[in-house]
């Protein structure tokens, strides 16, 4: 039997990128999808016969409206995120908030309001990110945002433990989405900073979404059952280096 089998999994961020090609997997694997983002037609097109749900994870009302009518779940990939770069300094305040809405608050409520409907037994994953382990200059936003859904991960693990719910983070390094594409676009030597983004790690190349999502699903499934509270690098390498 295929490890995902017959287990209702909620993916967030489902219409684009990691969240896309994980769903595809999870299905691939056996899984029941239930795809979130805020865009219908994307969900759709990652998955046409999921259960889809429009919804912005950084709405308190909103998520705890679909929560009240969301079945049971297996699982929960909290993928959502999104990324806007600038120093302390030069960030506006709106764009320090948003980030910290967008990563942070999405995830937190999403568990909050969710939690209960995860089965006793279940697995809970989160997207965190490399830059929320080690620091690089321009980020401090996302990276803060990122270092407390690796927290936020650890502490729903304790919390969650008396129903042997397991809950990690992932904290991937740069992968090829159009999330990477829009911070090339915006660079003045985009193939500049392709090289530089992929020569930070040993294996010296960008990961891709079936790398993530495929670590993903091995947490989602009971072949993980005793990992939990852990936040798991994939990105080449780069945690390893001094
Ligand atoms: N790509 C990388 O290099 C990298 C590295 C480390 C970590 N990550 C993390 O990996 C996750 C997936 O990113 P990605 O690279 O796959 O980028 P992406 O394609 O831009 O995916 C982000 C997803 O989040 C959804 N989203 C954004 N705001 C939302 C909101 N308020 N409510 C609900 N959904 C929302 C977007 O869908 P809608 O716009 O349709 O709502 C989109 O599908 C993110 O958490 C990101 O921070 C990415």
């Amino acid at each position: 039997m295929s490890a995902l089998q017959n287990r209702r999994i909620l993916v967030t961020g489902a219409g684009s990128g990691i969240g896309r090609t994980a769903a595809r997997l999870f299905r691939d694997r056996g899984a029941e999808l239930i795809l979130v983002g805020r865009h219908l037609d994307r969900l759709k097109e990652t998955l046409p016969d999921a259960v889809h749900a429009v919804l912005d994870h950084t709405d308190d009302a909103a998520v705890a409206a679909f929560a009240r009518e969301c079945p049971e779940l297996d699982g929960m990939f909290l993928n959502a995120g999104g990324l806007l770069l600038g120093s302390v300094t030069s960030m506006p305040v709106a764009d320090f908030d948003a980030t910290l809405a967008v990563n942070l608050r999405g995830p937190w409520l999403m568990a909050h309001h969710l939690g209960p409907r995860v089965k006793d037994g279940g697995s809970v994953v989160l997207v965190g990110s490399n830059i929320g382990i080690r620091a690089i200059p321009d980020s401090a936003a996302y990276s803060v945002a990122k270092a407390g859904v690796h927290m936020l991960a650890k502490v729903l693990a304790l919390e969650w433990a008396p129903r042997r719910i397991r809950c990690n983070a992932i904290a991937p390094g740069p992968v090829r989405t159009a999330m990477v594409d829009a911070r090339l676009e915006a660079s003045a030597d985009p193939e500049g900073d392709l090289a530089r983004l992929s020569a930070v790690n040993p294996l010296r190349r960008l990961g891709t979404e079936a790398e993530v999502a495929a670590l993903a699903a091995h947490l989602l499934g009971a072949e993980s059952g005793w990992t939990t509270g852990a936040v798991i690098p994939i990105d080449g390498g780069a945690d390893a280096v001094y």
